[in-house]
């Protein structure tokens, strides 16, 4: 055991290390572009210069006087590509603006692709392709000429009379926060590639929703999904940006079709910001009202979100924010934005990650009008219980808040801002509670065990970076009773059994409760239990091979279905209904966070050290730690690469990150991995993980949270709580850069 690969508690797996990792190094690993295809033509993206207008006219005579072009695809040629449904729940497409033209929505929308033999005569006539637009003036976002509001129509949580508790309230908090829109930029670019053979396609696409992809394709081209297959064992990085269907994947499908030759696309990392998703800015008032003992009495939370013309995408995290504390009263609302720009989508903890930002900034300002604390200020307003009287399921927040707080050396801190100091540095503590609800879907797995003791399973899963293959493994060892080096795990198939999107952290939940119940089902079968309901403990007495030989087989495979409990017709809403159906079909199933019977949510604690210079203003984030809960932990070791990954990123999202848009003409300006803003390892210094053990079999039989998501909420508030105490500067617009810290 090491920093890396902390040593197990309570309710904790093994940090094996993963079990890919060999072919991640070696370069073995496949992602979506790697495959080698028979004979591939090469296409490159033309996208448009303008945020709004049509096109008027195409010259292409240029482009196709290009040695080695074969085709160009506009939307004069691609007529025959369906209309896919827009779904913002996950699943279908990423945004319904799917014609190639003659309108254009957003700026750097798909106008053309160009395939030809090789990529770079494919990139050199996607550069002489003329295009003259009618040009309209774009409204680029919040404050724009043009731009829309549209109250968004989910049920908004709402609790008592919130208006009258914050005006009776004793101390109140007024405060607008905003943040602005980011982009995730996974390191591997967004690629697809497509082969036919007859009328049957296969897609090579990194993909967080491989049965996702699968249906939203075929529906796409017109065609059976028996008739798509989606191929994708590791994805360099999603973050939510591929867990819909862009309208790139479509298009290679139909160039493919018709030169009737495989087609390979590598979108560049500029074309990635505008034909994939991304996290829209925000804003959001927050009223607070409390009582003078620091009882919080109201709660309202609005925001605004932008979204492109004609999606109403929206994150509102009023949801979360409204549950994480005994709120006497509650009211929220949310608005959306539409503006000229192309659909966001999700990314990373997309509700939380904003909306909890501006909670936990609040949070802290009302702590410092109480004259409280802020970890006793969360203290006293920690409950079992919301506004809404809904109870946890569990909830270990404090726990968290007090372990992190002593490995911090939080009672160090003086209380004053501006009060710590070393020489020339201004020293800030802050903190912010993380949240992140717990979410499951239905799914199925394929488990079969020979009688030499070796397993395979098999899972259209995903493997985003976080260790699935990994945790898979070990829980089929668990069950089969077998060492983790005798179990095969193969995912990222279509051809495999469905597994819902790898989003909203819930594929280890889900997986694993799947792959429990196919193990299970084999071991059944083996203890010559197989229809019986009682579980079987620690099997019939035998060897392996002897139960087999009993049994006069050599193999014994199982597929099981699974379908959370909450999942039934009338439980909740009609997302959950019919989800065997739905997890075929590749629409999403999950349930769970507020919309279960109680609140499931895995939670955390933050802490950060800030050093800003007095005279330079430099920021440094020399030290985070962060202590978390979230139910069982599968493996220690990936488990805490995932919380280091998620500070990395709030801290990210605190102090670098934005993408700058130009006003006048609704574009991304810094559209590439120089000038978007990201730590770089002289940010990232002390780092500390700590896991708290926790037990929650209500959530599901595992008892698992999930942690993808959880660790990137509350870094950004933890880390602008610990700027104010250091300088009495409150900013409340992120991110928070130097300049911000200027002229006061
Ligand atoms: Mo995550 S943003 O739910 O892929």
């Amino acid at each position: 055991m090491n920093r890396a690969a902390p040593e197990p508690k309570d309710n904790m797996g093994q940090p094996i290390p993963r079990v890919d990792g060999r072919l991640k190094v070696t370069g073995e690993a496949r992602f979506g572009s790697d495959f080698a295809v028979r004979n591939p033509a090469f296409a490159y993206l033309v996208t448009s210069s303008i945020a709004k207008g049509s096109i008027k006219n195409m010259n292409l005579a240029e482009a196709k006087a290009v040695k080695g072009v074969l085709e160009i695809f506009t939307h004069e040629n691609t007529g025959d590509l369906k209309q896919l449904k827009y779904g913002a729940n996950g699943g279908g497409a990423s945004t319904s603006i799917q014609d190639f033209g003659p309108k254009i929505q957003h700026d750097g929308q798909i106008v053309a692709m160009v395939v030809a033999d090789t990529f770079e005569a494919a990139r050199e006539a996607s550069y002489k392709v003329k295009i003259d637009y009618d040009k309209e003036v774009p409204s680029h976002g919040f404050g724009a000429a043009g731009a829309t509001e549209a109250i968004v129509k989910k049920p908004m949580p709402k609790a008592g009379d919130a208006e009258k508790a914050f005006n009776d309230a004793a101390v109140k908090l007024v405060a607008d926060y905003s943040t602005p829109p980011q982009h995730h930029n996974p390191m591997e670019l967004f690629a697809t590639t497509a082969v036919w053979d007859n009328d049957e396609l296969t897609l090579y696409e990194g993909s967080q929703f491989m049965h996702g992809l699968k249906n939203a394709a075929a529906n796409k081209l017109g065609i059976s999904p028996d008739k798509v297959r989606t191929i994708s064992p590791f994805i360099g990085g999603a973050f939510g940006s591929k867990g819909q269907m862009s309208p790139r994947t479509g298009l290679v499908a139909l160039a493919a079709k018709r030169l009737n030759r495989p087609v390979k696309l590598v979108a560049t990392r500029d074309q990635a910001f505008t034909t994939a998703t991304y996290r829209a800015e925000t804003k959001q008032k927050i009223h607070m009202g409390a009582s003078k003992d620091g009882k919080i009495v109201s709660f309202q939370h609005e925001g605004w979100e932008v979204t492109s013309r004609p999606d109403s995408y929206s994150v509102a995290g009023v949801e979360d924010s409204a549950r994480l504390y005994g709120y006497g009263a509650v009211k929220t609302s949310v608005t959306n934005v539409h503006a000229d720009r192309n659909t966001p989508g999700f990314m990373r903890s997309p509700p939380v990650v904003p909306y909890i930002y501006a909670l936990e900034s609040a949070m802290d300002e009302m702590a410092e009008k109480l004259g409280m604390d802020p970890v006793e200020f969360r203290r006293v307003n920690d409950s079992m219980k919301d506004a809404t009287g809904k109870e946890w399921s569990s909830r270990s927040l404090m726990t968290c808040y007090d372990e992190a707080a002593k490995a911090f050396g939080w009672s160090k801190r003086s209380a004053k801002p501006g009060s710590m100091r070393d020489g020339d540095w201004l020293i800030g503590y802050g903190c912010a509670s993380a949240v992140y609800p717990t979410h499951i879907g239905a799914a199925a797995a394929r488990v079969r065990l020979t009688s030499d003791g070796q397993a395979r399973v098999q899972i259209a899963a995903h493997e985003i970076g976080t260790g699935t293959y990994t945790i898979l493994a070990q829980m089929a060892a668990e069950r089969l009773g077998i060492d983790v080096a005798n179990v095969k795990v193969e995912m990222g198939d279509s051809n495999l059994p469905p597994a819902p999107v790898a989003g909203g952290s819930n594929q280890t939940a889900t997986c694993t409760s799947t792959v429990m119940k196919a193990c299970d089902a084999v071991m059944d079968r083996l203890n010559g239990q197989a229809g019986k309901t009682e579980t079987v403990g620690a099997g019939a007495a035998g060897s392996l091979a002897e139960k087999f030989n009993r049994l006069g087989v050599s193999t014994i495979e199982e597929y099981a279905e699974f379908v959370p409990p909450d999942a039934k017709p009338n439980v909740v809403t009609e997302l959950f209904t019919d989800p065997i159906k739905k997890l075929y079909a590749g629409t999403p199933t999950l349930v769970g966070g507020s919309h279960s019977e109680k609140l499931l949510y895995a939670t955390g604690a933050e802490f950060v050290e800030v050093r800003i210079n007095a005279l330079t203003r430099e920021i440094r984030v020399p030290r985070i730690v962060g202590a978390f809960a979230a139910g069982r932990i599968m493996n220690t070791r990936t488990a805490r690469s995932q919380y280091m990954g998620a500070m990395i990123w709030g801290i990210s999202s605190a102090l670098h990150e934005a993408t700058e848009i130009d006003p006048r003409n609704a574009r991304y300006t810094n559209d590439n991995l120089a000038d978007y803003m990201i730590p770089v390892n002289a940010d990232i210094q002390q780092l500390e993980v700590i896991m708290i053990p926790e037990r929650d079999n209500n959530v599901n039989a595992p008892g698992v949270k999930g942690i993808g998501e959880l660790g990137n909420v509350g870094t950004a508030a933890a880390v602008a709580n610990a700027v104010y105490h250091a300088t009495g500067i409150r900013v409340r617009e992120l991110p928070i850069r130097l300049e911000k810290l200027l002229n006061v």
